[in-house]
């Protein structure tokens, strides 16, 4: 039976807590490694997005043939990690609402941390057979999808993260030509993140996200770009 390993960044989260458990539950899925930030003073293997040195720390102990998982190479390396209300901070509704402190948080953790993590998991992917890094993205991340306005932070640091990941594909397909990069809309989920702006009942369950994400994904092939698709596999213009 062949088998194959998998990382997912931000395992805490509702959709990420439901990608570690798919795999998990996966009997081909030899390796299953879950990262989130610390929750307690014992922390090892944990990464905050404000803190690049973190996220050094735990590549190079996924790459140590003494480290507590051996010398990893995933086939699935997906990046759950995000937030739309940061220090007590919603989504903006108005021109007038903005300000810098908000702007640059909402940069800080939906694109620059996401970049960084990017740069420093994207080498543990499978050089050579089709690998993916797939990172948790938005539909109101899309320019040319956004008919409703607000949330100007949010969507602004969605589309930031959006042209990261495909600048980083568009450098990989010379090395890596088997690397499939895709930005993910997962729909609307029952999450913390979504709780206040969506009752449960009309959002997906995360396992239902996930189940519809990863048959989505399958269906990719690397085209030395990046692909931005919805949980159903439907394209999305950036
Ligand atoms: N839920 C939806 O309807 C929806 C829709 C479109 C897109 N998305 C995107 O999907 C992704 C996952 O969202 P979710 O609904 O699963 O939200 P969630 O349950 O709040 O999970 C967010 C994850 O990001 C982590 N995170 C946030 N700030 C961090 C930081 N500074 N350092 C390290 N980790 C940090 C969280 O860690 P902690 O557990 O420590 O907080 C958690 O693991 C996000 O990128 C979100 O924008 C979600």
């Amino acid at each position: 039976m062949s088998t194959y390993q998998a990382l997912v960044l931000g395992a805490s989260g509702a959709i990420g807590a439901a990608f570690l458990k798919h795999f998990e539950k996966d009997p081909h899925c030899s390796l299953a490694v879950g990262l989130s930030r610390p929750k307690s003073s014992h922390a090892d293997l944990q990464f905050e997005l404000e803190n690049e040195e973190s996220m050094a720390h735990c590549a190079a102990a996924l790459r140590n043939p003494s480290g507590p998982y051996g010398v990893c190479e995933f086939k699935w390396v997906i990046d759950a990690t995000g937030a739309l209300t940061i220090d007590n901070l919603g989504p903006e509704k108005r021109l007038e609402a903005l300000n810098s402190k908000q702007l640059l948080r909402q940069f800080e953790v939906n694109a620059v941390g996401p970049a960084l993590l990017m740069k420093h998991f994207f080498p543990l992917l499978l050089p050579q057979e089709n690998a993916y890094y797939a990172t948790l993205s938005a539909r109101v991340g899309s320019i040319e999808d956004n008919h409703k306005g607000g949330w100007y932070g949010y969507r602004a640091a969605k589309a930031a993260r959006n042209m990261l990941l495909q600048t980083a594909a568009i450098e990989a397909a010379r090395k890596r030509p088997l690397s499939v990069f895709v930005a993910l809309q997962p729909g609307t989920v029952q999450s913390n993140l979504s709780a206040k702006f969506v009752a449960a009942q009309d959002a997906l369950t995360p396992e239902d996200s996930v189940s519809q994400m990863m048959n989505a994904l399958t269906h990719l092939k690397p085209t030395g770009r990046a692909q931005f698709v919805d949980y159903a596999g439907c394209e999305i213009p950036w």
